[in-house]
C-alpha cells in the first residue's frame, strides 16, 4: 500500500538518547507511558533512526501484511558488524528468502520429532547434574539446557569435547553482550581492551576459532550430516560459487545467540509463574498425571502445557518490539510515513492490551484454552516475512522441557519476593535466577 501522498508523523517524545535509555531500561512502562500521552501509533527517534510504533491489532495487520520487498532490516549497520554479514537478521530480498528456504526444512516436521528425545535427555541429564544442590538457579539450569539442545541441533553434536567448548564460548559471547551494542552503532568502540564492544569481539574470536575447528573438520570428512552447519557448508550462492567462511559464522553465530538465551529465559519464566500460581500449577500437574508416559509427543500434545508456554510469552515477550526499515512510504492508518523511517509492531503493548487479554497482569494459560488470538494480537515471534524461523523448535523445546522436569519432579520457589523483567541485551529477562528449592519426587 505504497503511496505519494504528503508526509503526516505522528508525535511522540522528544530527544533521541533519554527514550533510548528508557527504552532500553524498561521498555514497558516507556511504551505504555508514550502510547497514553501521545496515540497509538507514535514517533519515537531512537538512537539507530526514527521509528513508528503501535501496538494496534488493526496497524499490525497492516505491517505484516506488505510485500516484504519495501523492507529493509532495521539497524543493519549497527547488527553486521555484531553478528559478521550475512547473517539472516540483516539479509534482505532473496538472498533473505532464499536462506530462509535452505534452513526452514530443519524446524518443521519429522525434523522436530526427531530432536524431542534429545531435549527431554538433555533435561533430565542437566537437572540431575545439579539436583543435589540446595537451590537451584533456574536460569543457570535452563540456559545449561537450551545451549546443550541448540549446540546439537546446529553441529549434529557427537563430539562431546567440541560441544562442550562451543557451549562455553557461546555462554561468554551472550554474557558480555552489553544493550548499547545492539542499540547504537557509536557504542562500538575499543577501549584498551576492556569495552563492551572490545569484551563482544574477544567472545566472537573465541567462538570463531571453535566454529572453524568443526568446519574444517567436517569439510575435511565424508560425513554430511543433516545439521545447521551441513547445510550451510553445502550450500551455494545463485552463481555456484560456495557460501563464505564468513557468512557461515555470521549465520552460526545468529542461530547460537537467537536460539539459546531466548528458550532459555521463557522456561525460567514458566518455573516462576507456574510456582507462584497454585491454580495453574494444579492444572498442569494434574494434566501430566493423567498422561500414560512423558514421551516427546505425547507432551507437545498436551493443551495445558501448550497454553502454559504460550501464556508464559504473553506476559513476558522475550523480545519487546520487532522493527522493519521502509524502503518506500508506507500508509499507516491516517499517518504518511517517509522511506527510511522503521516501522514496530509493540508485542509488549499488544500483549497487554486489556481489551484483548481480560485482566491482561494476570498469569492465565486457560485463556489459550478458552479462545485463539490472532497473530496481529499475540506475536512472541514477530511476523511477516521475518517470524522467528525457530518459533516451533522454541515452542516444542520449552514444552519438553517443562513437562519433563515437572511430570518427575516437585520444586518450590525459594524468595517469595516478585521478580521483575531486565533487559540483557536485545532480550528482556527475569531480574534474578529464581533459585528454586528441589522437593522430591513426584
Ligand atoms: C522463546 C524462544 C524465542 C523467541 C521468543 C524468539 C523471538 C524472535 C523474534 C521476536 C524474532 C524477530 C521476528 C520479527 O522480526 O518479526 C526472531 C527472529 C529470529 N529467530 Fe527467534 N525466538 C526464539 C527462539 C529461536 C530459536 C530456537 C531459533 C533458532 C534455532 C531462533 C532463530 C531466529 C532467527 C534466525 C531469526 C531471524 C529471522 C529473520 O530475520 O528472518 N529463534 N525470534
Amino acid at each position: 500500500m505504497s503511496t505519494a501522498t504528503p508526509i503526516n508523523l505522528p508525535s511522540g517524545p522528544r530527544g533521541s538518547l533519554r527514550p533510548t535509555l528508557q527504552l532500553i531500561r524498561d521498555p514497558r512502562a516507556a511504551l505504555q507511558g508514550w502510547a497514553s500521552q501521545y496515540g497509538d501509533p507514535f514517533l519515537l527517534r531512537a538512537l539507530n533512526g526514527p521509528v513508528v510504533v503501535t501496538g494496534r491489532e488493526d496497524l499490525i495487520r497492516v505491517i505484516h501484511g506488505q510485500d516484504p520487498n519495501i523492507y529493509a532490516p532495521f539497524a543493519t549497520a549497527t547488527i553486521d558488524p555484531l553478528m559478521g554479514c550475512g547473517s539472516m537478521l540483516t539479509l534482505e530480498g532473496e538472498p533473505h528468502r532464499r536462506e530462509r528456504r535452505l534452513m526452514m526444512p530443519m524446524f518443521h516436521g519429522d525434523r522436530m520429532k526427531a530432536y524431542g528425545e534429545s531435549m527431554q535427555q538433555c533435561a533430565l541429564d542437566r537437572f540431575e547434574a545439579c539436583r543435589g544442590q540446595q537451590e537451584i538457579l533456574t536460569l543457570n539450569l535452563m540456559t545449561d539446557i537450551s545451549l546443550e539442545i541448540i549446540v546439537r541441533t546446529i553441529f549434529g553434536g557427537s563430539d562431546l569435547q567440541v560441544v562442550s567448548h562451543l557451549i562455553q564460548a557461546s555462554q561468554k559471547l551472550v554474557e558480555g553482550a552489553s544493550p548499547l551494542l545492539f542499540f547504537s552503532r557509536k557504542s562500538h568502540l575499543s577501549f584498551l581492551g576492556f569495552s563492551p564492544w572490545d569484551r563482544w569481539n574477544k567472545a566472537k574470536k573465541e567462538l570463531q576459532g571453535y566454529l572453524d575447528q568443526v568446519i574444517d573438520k567436517r569439510q575435511g570428512s565424508d560425513d554430511r550430516g543433516e545439521d545447521i552447519l551441513s547445510l550451510l557448508s553445502s550450500a551455494t550462492y545463485e552463481d555456484g560459487q560456495p557460501i563464505t567462511r564468513e557468512h557461515i559464522h555470521a549465520e552460526l553465530i545468529t542461530f547460537l545467540f537467537a536460539g539459546h538465551e531466548t528458550t532459555a529465559l521463557t522456561l525460567t519464566w514458566a518455573m516462576y509463574h507456574l510456582h507462584r500460581n497454585p491454580a495453574a500449577y494444579l492444572s498442569l500437574v494434574q494434566e501430566l498425571d493423567a498422561l500414560e508416559d512423558d514421551s516427546p509427543a505425547r507432551l507437545a500434545s498436551s493443551p495445558y502445557l501448550k497454553a502454559t508456554v504460550q501464556e508464559t510469552l504473553r506476559v513476558h515477550p522475550i523480545v519487546t518490539e520487532t522493527l522493519r526499515k521502509l524502503k518506500t512510504p508506507l500508509t499507516l492508518g491516517e499517518y504518511c510515513l517517509p522511506a527510511g523511517f522503521a516501522v514496530a509492531p509493540a508485542t509488549v503493548l499488544a500483549h497487554y492490551n486489556a481489551s484483548t487479554y481480560e485482566e491482561p497482569e494476570q498469569f492465565r494459560p486457560k485463556r489459550f484454552i478458552d479462545r485463539s488470538y490472532s497473530p496481529f494480537q499475540y506475536m512472541p515471534f514477530g511476523g511477516g516475512h521475518r517470524r522467528c524461523i525457530g518459533a516451533a523448535f522454541a515452542s516444542f523445546e520449552i514444552a519438553i522441557v517443562l513437562g519433563s522436569l515437572l511430570k518427575r519432579f516437585e520444586f518450590e520457589l525459594v524468595d517469595a519476593a516478585p521478580v521483575v523483567p531486565k533487559r540483557r541485551n536485545v532480550t528482556m529477562g527475569p531480574s534474578t535466577a529464581v533459585p528454586l528449592r528441589f522437593v522430591g519426587r513426584r
